[in-house]
């Protein structure tokens, strides 16, 4: 019965409800019984008002408790709202399609590429020791070569007294993949890599490398090439792609080369992109030197290795014709949407 006349009052906080409570536990039938219950004598009559008086008062009770969990509930409702709830959708919001992020999309179709010609992925570790990113490498404490890659170097140390490092290369896990798995091997290893470089359009402390490692018998550096040369028309989805060899140096392989590809662009007419070259730089790679077997257990005169790796970061700028590295990482959403 009291329902009504909290309808009717409407009280909009748990304070309101409790004093309009202690109102009516004062006022109107109930104060009307109570006074009949004092004034009595008659048993009977005491009997009738007092089971009355305590079913309104019950009743009085249980209508203020429900109301008051009621205002409860709104506010619970509310302040649901509020909350920053990133699966939350309004009726309002226009749903919109995500994307993966570009350089992702182009590590996936590169996974793809290379496991049409047989290739597993593999995976390592961020934080490295100097064996795997260097030493087993064939770039002992004192070469200049260690140099050549600006470290991050941190605090920690391992196990031999030396100082952990961010992976400069992917190349690590060349190393690690050898040890655990007898030839014939193909792996690709996608994956950060950390270097403590000056930030330009070409240049970021931080970016991906796709690593390609073959072991098997009688590898040349042919293969080598077909493997490159079909990972680039694939990739442009263009046949016609060139590729060139160059001499160059790295400590893990011997021989050793710089790939060129011939600039997608102006298919080496030169341009603004190849610096007027008409060829743009993006691999290194080499045949596995023979102390890189030997550091892995692995005989050189039975088994011969290739090895190649490449910025991944760099062959999406090209793919996809973005000016700057940083647009990658700088989360503007109308360019990763876009
Ligand atoms: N790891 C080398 C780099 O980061 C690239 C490379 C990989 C060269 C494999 C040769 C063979 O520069």
């Amino acid at each position: 019965m009291y329902l009504q006349t909290f309808q009717n009052q409407n009280p909009s906080t748990i304070n309101e409800t409790l004093k309009l409570r202690d109102e009516l536990m004062k006022s109107g039938l109930i104060l009307e019984l109570s006074e009949k219950l004092k004034a009595t004598q008659i048993k009977e009559e005491k009997v009738e008002f007092g089971q009355k008086l305590q079913g309104l008062k019950a009743d009085l009770i249980k209508t203020s408790d429900d109301w008051i969990k009621d205002l409860q509930l709104k506010a619970e409702k509310n302040e649901k709202i509020d909350y920053f709830d990133p699966t939350f959708v309004s009726k309002t919001t226009k749903l919109q399609p995500k994307r993966i992020h570009p350089v992702t999309q182009v590590i996936d179709e590169l996974v793809a590429i290379y496991k049409q010609m047989g290739f597993t992925v593999a995976d390592g570790p961020l934080v490295e020791t100097q064996w795997y990113n260097f030493t087993a490498l064939n770039i002992p404490g004192y070469h200049p070569a260690r140099g050549m890659q600006d470290t991050f170097f941190l605090d920690e140390i391992d196990e031999n007294g030396e100082n952990l490092v961010l992976r400069t290369q992917t190349s690590d896990v060349q190393i690690r993949y050898m040890e655990n798995h007898k030839p014939p091997i193909r792996i690709i290893v996608p994956g950060i890599v950390y270097r403590n470089e000056d930030i330009d359009a070409t240049h970021d402390m931080q970016f991906h490398q796709m690593e390609g490692l073959v072991v098997d018998k009688n590898i040349s550096v042919a293969n080598l090439k077909f493997f490159l040369e079909q990972t680039f028309k694939k990739f442009f989805m263009d046949e016609n792609v060139q590729i060139r060899l160059r001499p160059s140096y790295f400590p893990f392989v011997s021989p050793g080369y710089e790939v060129d590809i011939q600039c997608p662009f102006c298919h080496g007419d030169g341009c603004r992109v190849c610096k007027t070259t008409g060829w743009i730089e993006c691999v290194g790679t080499g045949l596995v030197h023979p102390n890189v077997l030997k550091n892995c257990g692995i005989d050189p005169n039975e088994y011969q290795g290739l090895a190649f790796g490449f910025g991944v970061d760099r062959l999406a700028q090209m793919k996809l014709g973005i000016s700057g590295l940083s647009q990658f990482y700088n989360s503007n959403l109308s360019f990763l949407e876009g």
